[in-house]
């Protein structure tokens, strides 16, 4: 039989442990949940799961997503067919506006790649690894909106950094709100890695969280990585009037809410309370897996490296000393049979490379931090 094509993005190379995409290792992905969520959907709701969706998506999706967003209720979020799709959409906004998107100094090359093809032009603000420059923001904005004739929006990871794991402190959360609320900056904060925080230590509220209602922030949550991906289900939280905009567009006066059968099973597994038994299993398994490999890095890491241990999300980032560069390390590390994303991916100047600790088992984990430190062993001898 002709197995087809293949089913997943990404291609496995042998012998290699990939530490470089942003990948949950199939052993994390809820099969049996899914299987039995859907069963239980079909049974329970039959055509209606398999009609065209309301347009705001499927209530108990839509207050599952409001949990990961403190002071927001269903009514404050729109289903969405993940973030990605969300980014798609408000970027289709800001182009016909002509407005343009800042992003931090490092941030997720993807979405960067969504707003560039959707023609929105991308500034980078720069500002230190782990914070944000409220002066340089400042500068931008200003920059911004003198050349576009509107105020641009920022595209901002406050809480688990893609791709250095960073958490944000609350007292830069509010001032960049104070710079939204001064200068007509809009806010997309990108929440995707929210329900995975797996410290006992508080992390600040989400942008939106700290002005509730407000116009100037949009919130986007994805079930990608505290569920599975391939579902491609979400949510937006936004103001009102946004949202009331958003679920009368064409596309969802004439397809309904997106997903609508994976957000009914997503939903009815929201509803049994599955979703949050099996995203606190998965906090647990990510610590175990990040104590992993920060503990084996930060013992045998030669000196000049830094490791930042990340108190939730998929992330670690490593610092190189000066003279190692992130390609040169890449190229020795697949020699020795580890891969990782290397930092110049998420911005100019990035001396770093970032590890995914979700892609794999502690086995493999310990393996491929065994590969790396030998790999970062020769590069240092020989200043790649
Ligand atoms: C920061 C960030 N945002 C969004 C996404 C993609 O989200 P979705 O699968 O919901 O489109 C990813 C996936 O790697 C991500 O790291």
């Amino acid at each position: 039989v002709d197995p087809g094509p293949p089913w997943t993005q990404g291609d496995r190379r042998p012998g290699i442990i990939d530490l470089g995409p942003g990948y949950p290792d199939p052993d994390l992905l809820p099969v049996d949940l899914m299987r039995e969520a859907a069963s239980e959907a079909i049974q329970r709701y039959g055509v209606e799961a398999l009609s065209y969706g309301v347009n705001t998506g499927p209530a108990p999706l839509r207050a599952f997503v409001a949990a990961q967003v403190p002071g927001s209720t269903g009514v404050d979020v729109l289903s969405t067919a993940g973030t990605s799709s969300a980014l798609s959409t408000l970027a289709t906004r800001l182009a016909r506006e002509g407005a343009a998107v800042l992003t931090e100094s490092l941030t997720y090359d993807l979405a960067v790649r969504v707003f560039a093809d959707r023609g929105v032009r991308t500034v980078a603000v720069p500002g230190p690894l782990h914070d944000i420059d409220t002066r340089q923001l400042r500068l931008a904005v200003d920059r911004a909106s003198r050349v576009s004739g509107v105020p641009p929006a920022l595209y901002v990871m406050p809480t688990f950094h893609n791709p250095t794991g960073r958490v944000l402190s609350r007292e830069r959360r509010i001032e960049i709100l104070e710079i939204a609320e001064g200068t007509g900056l809009r806010l997309i904060e990108d929440h995707a890695y929210s329900a995975l925080g797996f410290d006992a230590a508080e992390v600040p509220e989400p942008l939106w969280s700290l002005a509730p209602g407000t116009r100037l922030v949009t919130t986007l949550v994805s079930l990608s990585k505290c569920l599975a991906p391939g579902l491609r289900v979400g949510g937006m939280v936004a103001d009102r009037e946004t949202l009331g905009r958003l679920s009368e567009d064409g596309e969802r006066l004439s397809g309904g809410g997106p997903n609508h059968f994976t957000s009914a099973v997503v939903a009815h597994a929201a509803a049994e309370g599955l979703l949050e038994e099996h995203v606190a299993r998965l906090r647990e398994q990510l610590r175990e897996r990040r104590d992993i490999l920060v503990g084996e890095l930060r013992t045998r890491l030669p000196d000049g490296y830094t490791v930042t241990q990340p108190s939730g999300g998929f992330f670690l980032w490593v610092g190189l000393p000066a003279q190692v560069d992130d390609r040169a390390l890449l190229a020795e590390a697949e020699r020795t049979g580890v891969s990782f994303a290397p930092g110049s991916r998420f911005g100019a100047g990035a001396r770093g490379i970032r590890l995914c600790f979700a892609s794999c088992g502690p086995q493999a984990l310990a393996v491929a931090a065994g590969r790396l430190v030998r790999a970062a062993h020769t590069a240092s001898r020989s200043t790649i």
